[in-house]
């Protein structure tokens, strides 16, 4: 195999070539994998999505299974998902070496780029239920558990970190009320990449019953591995922006957190601290058009546990909050009132300190999830469209994860997720039209439900603002 391989993106890929080796490959390598009727076999097509999540009861797994072990709502996300995603790709690569094919084939990704609107689409070459050829052969790429024709709203997978607004800078965090881009420390809430687009494109792809709507069955989509690679890619887009994005690299609760994945003879063992830079050994790919990486950060190897600088500010202040609020009956609006604090905003002691205003919708649960995404918009003038107001834009959730959320069992608390959007851009928009009221605050939540009027059952536990 190649040193470092490199992963290309799909569309472009595509337009070279309609069935690119790099695609055929996966297809022919998919088609291997589903053809492994033994589910005890790690590398069945079943087996390997199980491993992120399976309905099959646990008594009942294979021996030595590490099923159902996908990592969510927290910082554990991203290095997770991307030794997952290397542990696949090395079984890929192996099947594709194993029928002929080159040494260094490696994960295409998914770029659904708000500008370039085609690749907003499914690559086609998921969408036909037949391979090129006389012979009319079933295309192992294809499902029918899926909508083959959806098109992402841009809305949903802009990548900055929601409302057009850039992606925090800050990996992660320890409070409520800071929105990070990759998720907090105590796995309560999302990161901003997490909401989206990752959890966008699951349930905009999914359709709501589909494969990638739901943990248990998400990764036996094809394209759910090509969906995580851009995901994967954009975590080290994020890494590589001009001054090197902090990431708590000292910090041993996230370094030294070790995954299993796999089994037997198949099986891939790492540390985040493994996984930081994805040209580092043992992982050495790379992303077609990224910048190139800043300096390389030195990995610290065993240091005391302590928070990362990132980490070691003030905690945000909750200054309001709304009620419970029952999501069933539609787009809902409520008003937040809020102490005077407005002093804290900003902090003439400490210039240069982040400040941030955010929205924090807490709790929030569901046992039948029919809308696939809800935005949420702040000061909305008296009856108008949402839609028509994206400069009030907070931002937007889809229904990922929330079911899954809402039960208590060995995984989750049941508790529900927590969204966090920065609205500070919007505040200072507000008060420079002088139209920010700092007492009192409107928020207003949309489901978006497609073809259904039934909006399912999902409730908000409260909506805080904070001051950062
Ligand atoms: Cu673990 Cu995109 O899912």
């Amino acid at each position: 195999m190649a040193e470092i391989v490199e992963r290309a993106d799909v569309w472009t890929l595509h337009r070279n070539e309609p069935w690119h080796p790099t695609i055929a490959w996966y297809a022919r390598a998919v088609g291997e994998l589903k053809a492994i009727t033994d589910v005890a076999d790690p590398r069945s097509w079943r087996y390997l999505a199980n491993i992120h999540g399976t309905s099959v009861p646990r008594p009942s797994w294979p021996s030595g299974a590490t099923w159902d072990a996908c990592e969510h709502f927290g910082w554990y996300f991203l290095p997770w998902h991307r030794i997952y995603l290397h542990h696949f790709e090395k079984i890929v690569r192996a099947t594709v070496v194993a029928l002929g094919g080159p040494a260094d084939w490696a994960l295409p990704y998914w770029n659904y780029d708000p500008a370039d609107p085609e690749t907003l689409a499914l690559p086609p070459e998921f969408r036909t239920p037949t391979l090129p050829g006389p012979a009319g052969t079933a295309n192992p790429l294809f499902t029918t558990r899926r909508l083959n024709d959806v098109v992402l709203p841009a809305t949903e997978v802009e990548t900055s970190g929601g409302g057009g607004e850039p992606w925090s800078r800050q990996f992660s965090s320890e409070f409520v009320g800071r929105t990070t881009f990759g998720g907090p420390v105590d796995g309560q809430g999302m990161g901003q990449l997490e909401v989206e687009p990752h959890g966008s494109v699951h349930v905009e792809v999914g359709g709501g019953s589909g494969f990638m709507s739901a943990f248990e069955t998400a990764a036996r989509d094809p394209i759910f591995w090509l969906h995580h690679s851009n995901i994967d890619r954009l975590w080290e887009w994020w890494r590589r922006q001009a001054d090197d994005q902090p990431m708590p690299l000292d910090d041993t609760r996230w370094m030294d957190k070790e995954f299993t994945v796999g089994t037997a003879d198949a099986v891939t063992t790492m540390k985040v601290r493994e996984v930081i830079a994805t040209t580092d050994a043992p992982l050495g790919y790379f992303y077609e058009g990224l910048p190139a990486p800043p300096a390389p950060v030195p990995v610290p190897e065993a240091v005391p546990q302590r928070r990362g600088p990132e980490l070691a500010e003030q905690p945000p202040e909750l200054v309001g909050a709304s009620d419970r609020l029952r999501m069933d009956t539609g787009e809902r609006t409520v008003r937040i009132a809020t102490d005077s604090v407005v002093e804290r905003l900003p902090r003439p002691e400490s210039p240069g300190a982040p400040v941030e205003v955010a929205l924090v919708l807490e709790n929030v649960t569901g046992t039948d999830v029919r809308a696939r995404y809800y935005s949420v918009h702040v000061n909305l003038p008296d009856g108008a469209a949402p839609a028509e107001h994206a400069d009030r834009r907070a931002g937007g959730f889809s229904a990922f994860g929330i079911v899954e959320a809402s039960r208590s069992d060995d995984k989750h608390s049941g508790s529900g997720l927590t969204f966090t959007f920065d609205i500070t851009p919007i505040v200072g928009r507000l008060t420079a039209a002088g139209e920010w009221d700092p007492s009192i605050v409107q928020v207003t939540v949309t489901p978006e439900a497609g073809d259904t009027a039934d909006v399912g059952d999902v409730t908000i536990g409260r909506i805080g603002l904070y001051y950062g």
